[in-house]
């Protein structure tokens, strides 16, 4: 095998986000954009000779371009093995359990998540670490640093690799093992659910619909929900991948996932619904004319996920992200569980599941999962709750009301202003923390605040810190506005406004979140300006 040194220079803009490094399609494939960042991704991780990878995408445009370059830049630097998805697709939680599962070095995943796909779209690429789980702040400051730094990168000099066939291909001295993407996670997931209770369920009449946006999770679901479990032919919809999701915006939220919210909402709907996201580790749960927020769903699971099999043993304990809702902290007080305030990604759950502390975890984000990979995972929610619908023998909106009877509820929202002027953005965040001292005491749009900071979490097992990870304003009688900026978006910035209050009156279980959130909404843009400092006159994305 011929190999070649390639002689480069540092690129500007490729410090990793919340999840990876995304950026415009074009701009990956700009020469040596890709190359670059896997080598300093291999720079970071302290080369690949002698280490086994996995390499999956979700199979947005560049996904199989991006897949041979790896392959050969791992081939020439001494990688013993590549895992590596038939046609270069592994949905992320299933390449987070392929790393584990065969105990591997590691693994690249290729996507943008939830971002559209295609030439003028996004792309990314991230790293997982041999716990399954996306790589800390630790390693990415080192591939980060890698970056700033680069001279040059080896790769090999060959024709393009067939993976669309299952078995292995040799590239010099390393082995390319193409897999099945759906084998391995289809088992793991019939070892935590009762595939019998939920089979049951379905013949007994309970219809479903699941919505794969025309994304990676379509034959994964295909082959659980219809194939396995006998959901009916076409329960699960939009189920092949493409490219470009279609021409769509693949993020399972009642604004991208219209079609099915308007199915949910008619007259004679399914009984439950479901959709997830470009990389399949997002979800949307829906039951006929009801939507679960991924907060209450969070809550809702970490009640009752002892009735599955693989959880009949209880929680160790739960972990949400700041923004998140705290429903899921009254479940862990009424339960006695330890409950855990990370900061936004996933990858600050990993410490926490591999010490053993937390089973259950989310992010409002629609990102729930558990230890059974350190990913979130779209289709895991849905069989966790169709598991818990079929032993309860309730309905999706009974599920809900008899929780919020329960523990109360949290009302729940987020305000997305996406693309906004950058600078215009950042000052808004440094208003907002030159107020500090100054809220405690001052009241807007009727609601007095209590409290003003900014979120900094230690880590408990390894005693890191994450510092700027969100303000917070916290208002007397419990409600609460936090503001971020997004670590995901690729133009301008994304301003996200989670907005929270809590209720207890058990004759106001069933308002609309933006009517029953208007004085905390108004309080929020009376405090931060946004409108006028945004010049949005409302929000892009309500959640
Ligand atoms: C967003 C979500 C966050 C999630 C991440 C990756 O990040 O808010 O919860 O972990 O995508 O899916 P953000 O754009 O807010 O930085
Ligand atoms: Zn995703």
């Amino acid at each position: 095998m011929e190999t070649l040194t390639v002689q480069t220079q540092p690129i500007e803009g490729q410090k990793p986000g919340t999840s990876g490094l995304r950026k415009k399609t074009r701009v990956f494939m700009e020469p040596r954009f890709l190359e670059n960042f896997i080598q300093s991704i291999f720079t970071g991780i302290g080369g690949v000779a002698g280490k086994t990878l996995v390499l999956g995408g979700d199979g947005r445009y560049f996904n199989d371009r991006a897949a041979q370059v790896i392959l050969r830049m791992a081939a020439a630097q001494g990688a013993v093995r590549v895992i590596v998805g038939q046609n270069a697709l592994l949905s992320t939680p299933a390449a987070s359990n392929v790393i584990r599962k065969r105990k591997t070095d590691g693994g690249i995943i290729m996507s943008a998540s939830h971002n559209p796909g295609g030439p003028d779209e996004d792309f990314g690429v991230k790293f997982n670490t041999p716990n399954g789980g996306p790589a800390p702040e630790e390693v990415t400051d080192r591939i980060f640093e890698a970056t700033k730094v680069i001279e040059c990168y080896d790769i090999a000099v060959t024709e393009d690799l067939d993976l669309s066939t299952v078995g292995e291909i040799k590239l010099g001295d390393m082995v390319v093992e193409v897999v099945d993407p759906v084998a391995d996670y289809a088992e793991l997931m019939e070892s935590l659910f009762d595939f019998d209770a939920i089979a049951g369920l379905l013949k007994s009449g309970f219809r479903i619909r699941f919505d794969a946006m025309h994304a990676v999770t379509g034959p994964y679901a295909r082959a659980i929900l219809e194939d396995r479990l006998g959901a009916a032919a076409g329960s699960v919809i939009n189920a092949v991948p493409s490219p470009d999701f279609g021409g769509g915006h693949p993020d399972p939220n009642p604004i991208w996932a219209k079609d099915l919210m308007r199915e949910m909402f008619r007259a004679g709907a399914p009984d439950f619904g479901a959709a997830s996201d470009g990389d399949g580790d997002r979800n949307m749960i829906l039951g006929a004319g009801a939507y679960v927020t991924p907060s209450d769903s969070l809550a809702v699971l970490a009640a009752n996920a002892h009735l599955a099999p693989g959880y009949a043993r209880g929680l160790a304990g739960v972990a949400r992200s700041m923004p998140t809702s705290g429903a899921v902290d009254r479940v862990a007080a009424a339960r006695g569980l330890d409950c855990y305030e990370t900061p936004t990604g996933w990858k600050f759950f990993g410490n926490l599941l591999d010490a053993g502390r937390v089973t259950l975890c989310g992010e409002e984000s629609a990102g729930t999962g558990s230890d059974h990979v350190r990913e979130k995972d779209g289709l895991w929610a849905v069989l966790l709750w169709l598991n818990i619908l079929a032993v309860t023998g309730r309905s999706v909106s009974q599920m809900l009301a008899d929780h919020w009877a329960e523990f109360g509820r949290n009302y729940y929202s987020r305000h997305d202003y996406e693309g906004v002027d950058k600078a215009s953005a950042e000052a808004l965040m440094n208003n907002l923390r030159s107020q500090f001292a100054t809220l405690p005491g001052r009241s807007f749009a009727g609601k007095t605040v209590a409290s003003a900071d900014e979120f900094a979490y230690d880590d408990p097992v390894d005693g890191s810190h994450s510092a700027g990870q969100g303000i917070r304003i916290g208002f007397e009688g419990g409600g609460r506005a936090v503001f971020r900026l997004s670590g995901t978006g690729t133009v301008g910035a994304t301003l996200r406004v989670y907005l929270e209050d809590v209720c207890e009156d058990p004759e106001a279980m069933n308002r609309d979140p933006q009517e029953a959130l208007a004085d905390i909404i108004a309080a929020a843009d009376a405090i931060a300006g946004i409108r006028e400092r945004t010049g949005r006159p409302e929000p892009d994305v309500r959640t």
